[in-house]
């Protein structure tokens, strides 16, 4: 019976994140039977739409949008305009059977229209809940709410299941689920195209190419990138992504004028954010994960090596639970732009290095993180809540 059941999908964004593309695949697994509510329209909206899904964009107003991770105090337009959202939501929860959550910020407003509408709600927690993300206060609220009200947390990684018990979240709450990804895309890139890439950006076919494919942001670490090649006078940087959220605009902007300083200009090529990641990544010789703070998961890892690259990461998050250091790849203390440029030399002076991390890399992750996996880990949780709603 619970198999039929309606699930009422949430989530905050209309752009694509490493979230929202997960989420993607999960929509699309339940899309018989499924609503995806967002709460701006946009890229993720269409993506939705185009693959099936039913979906629906409930704008959440400025002062919303204004709440970030690390606010402490919400303004009291921002609460108003928390609980409008959520009697919208509450509508459309009505018609299905389970509200399931994708991001803290859906997951305040989703678990309150369950409460309204009641019914049980499952958070996919995709953050490291810890104080160097997000404020204590913030913190405080959403593990109150997430013990008092959630029937199950699925955490993407079991660093991000640790810091949301070390948060004070509740340990029984929680299952691990890694993110998988189809390596279809990736397999499909034609041979060429790493030469048609790096004509089309002017970039020499015989470059030395590091790539980095993050959404633009301080803690994705792109400076410690463009830090590390001011001693690596004659490697190219592919950084792809963009400024997705608001606020980071600033960011991309002094990006851009970093890359065009003399020692990096010609070798710097920012391309914002961009759809066809496989063939992008075929033109890197090596893939670079710059992340900062700890890693709630990193997509980004996994399909580096499913598209056969060598990477270094940093050791940070779950980053570990993806990929292992001299096994393959190497990881690297996050923030130190010389650790960084002496992995990426390492692997730049030592191929048989470089290819034998990436080739037992890739049949790792085409093993262990697959879509498939993700899919039925996600549809045994949903089944289990159903199952055993708190009503
Ligand atoms: N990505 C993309 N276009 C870009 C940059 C990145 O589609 O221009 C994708 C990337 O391939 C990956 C996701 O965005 O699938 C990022 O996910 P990840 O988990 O690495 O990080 P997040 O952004 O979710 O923190
Ligand atoms: C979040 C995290 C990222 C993770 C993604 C998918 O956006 O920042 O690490 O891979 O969600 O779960």
């Amino acid at each position: 019976m619970s198999g039929a059941a309606r699930i009422l999908f949430v989530d905050h964004a209309g752009v694509l994140g490493g979230a929202e593309l997960s989420l993607l695949d999960i929509a699309v697994a339940f899309r018989d039977r499924c609503e995806v509510v967002l709460f701006e329209h946009g890229p993720f909206e269409t993506k939705l739409l185009e693959h099936g899904v039913s979906v629906v964009a409930i704008p959440s107003g400025a002062a919303l949008r204004g709440v970030k991770k690390g606010t402490r105090l919400p303004s009291p337009t921002a609460i108003v305009g928390t609980v409008v959202l959520a009697t919208h939501v509450a509508r459309r929860a009505k018609k299905a059977a389970l509200v399931y959550t994708n991001s803290p910020k859906a997951f305040l407003i989703g678990a309150t229209a369950a409460a309204l509408a009641r019914r049980p709600v499952i958070w996919h927690l995709r953050d490291i809940l810890d104080r160097s993300h997000f404020s204590a206060s913030n913190l405080r609220l959403m593990t109150l709410t997430a013990n008092a009200r959630v029937s199950r947390i699925i955490a993407n990684s079991h660093a991000t299941a640790d810091a949301f018990v070390a948060a004070g979240g509740r340990r029984d709450l929680v299952r691990v689920v890694h993110n998988g990804i189809d390596p279809a895309a990736f397999d499909r890139v034609d041979p060429t195209a790493r030469l048609t890439v790096r004509r089309a950006l002017g970039i020499p076919d015989d470059a030395f190419v590091v790539g980095s494919f993050s959404r633009l942001h301080p803690w994705k670490g792109q400076r410690v990138l463009l830090d590390a090649l001011e001693t690596l006078p004659d490697v190219h940087a592919l950084i792809v992504g963009g400024a997705l959220f608001s606020g980071e605009a600033e960011y991309e902007k002094e990006l851009r004028h970093r890359a065009a300083q003399p020692t990096l200009a010609g070798r710097v090529h920012l391309l914002g954010a961009r759809d066809d990641i496989p063939a992008l990544m075929s033109a890197c010789d090596l893939i670079a994960h710059t992340s900062t703070l700890p890693e709630p998961f990193g997509r980004v890892l996994v399909e580096a090596l499913i598209a056969r690259k060598p990477l270094v990461a940093s050791d940070a998050g779950g980053v570990r639970e993806v990929v292992q250091h001299m096994q393959t790849a190497l990881l690297v203390q996050p923030g130190n732009s010389a650790a960084l440029a002496s992995a990426i030399m390492r692997l730049r002076r030592e191929p048989k290095l470089a290819v034998s991390l990436a080739s037992s890399g890739s049949s790792h992750v085409r093993e262990r993180f697959t879509r498939d996996a993700m899919i039925t880990g996600v549809m045994a949780n949903v089944s289990d809540v159903l199952e055993h709603a708190r009503r």
